[in-house]
């Protein structure tokens, strides 16, 4: 073989080679960014957890249930699964799984909601669960509240994939007289 051909023929090969590594290389950097995308919200979840089970459990529950896990939390289902049973779900186009309308929950968390008012435009399902008094507060700076965007925002990512292994680490390092009282009003609704 000629100086040439042998040249031509390196040539080749190595064409070949970057032709069969690249595919594979970009199949990994997807898994890659999949990967980290699925770390960040995994993230966000516990951050969410965390400010959930401090600020919103006394009212939504140690299972983020509400008045469905048991009457003496006074607020909304927000785990999707509770919501399911209360009949609050949502069906996403292409998808079946059942999540809180992102927008509803930053504009109610942001700015509260007066419980029972006939001007909320609330679904069937919704207007049986309201009263009249039982408000929701406003936890937005914008509305005189204590929560930062950011952290409203990881709450929203909790709300949309509720992960009870970090709440019930969230709840553990709750002060013991705080968590005793959240399990005890969670126990009020076992026997129903
Ligand atoms: C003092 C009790 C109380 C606390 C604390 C509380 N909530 Fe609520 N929340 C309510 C009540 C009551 C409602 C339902 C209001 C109504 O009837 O419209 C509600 C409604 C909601 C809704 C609307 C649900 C829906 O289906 O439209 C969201 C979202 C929500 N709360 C999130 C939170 C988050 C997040 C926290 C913690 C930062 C929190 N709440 C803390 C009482 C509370």
């Amino acid at each position: 073989m000629d100086e040439l051909s042998k040249k031509f023929l390196i040539g080749l090969v190595l064409t070949m080679a970057i032709i069969v590594i690249l595919p594979i290389y970009a199949i990994r950097e997807t898994k890659r960014h999949t990967s980290a995308a699925e770390r960040f919200t995994e993230a966000a979840v516990e951050r969410g957890a965390i400010t959930f089970a401090t600020t919103c459990s006394g009212c939504h529950g140690i299972q983020g249930g509400g008045k469905v896990e048991s009457p003496s939390f006074i607020g909304f289902p927000l785990n999707p699964e509770f919501r399911e049973k209360a009949g609050l779900v949502i069906k996403l186009p292409g998808g079946d799984s059942y999540v809180i309308d992102e927008d509803v929950a930053r504009k109610v968390i942001h700015r509260g909601r007066i419980g029972g008012d006939p001007t909320n435009s609330l679904s069937p399902e919704e207007k049986k669960l309201t009263l009249p008094n039982l408000n929701m507060p406003a936890w937005g700076l914008d509305d005189g509240g204590p929560i930062k965007d950011f952290a409203i925002e990881d709450l929203i990512a909790l709300l949309q994939h509720w992960n009870q292994g970090a709440m019930d680490e969230a709840l553990s390092h709750l002060p013991a007289a705080q968590l005793d009282g959240l399990k005890a009003q969670a126990a009020a609704g076992q026997n129903r």
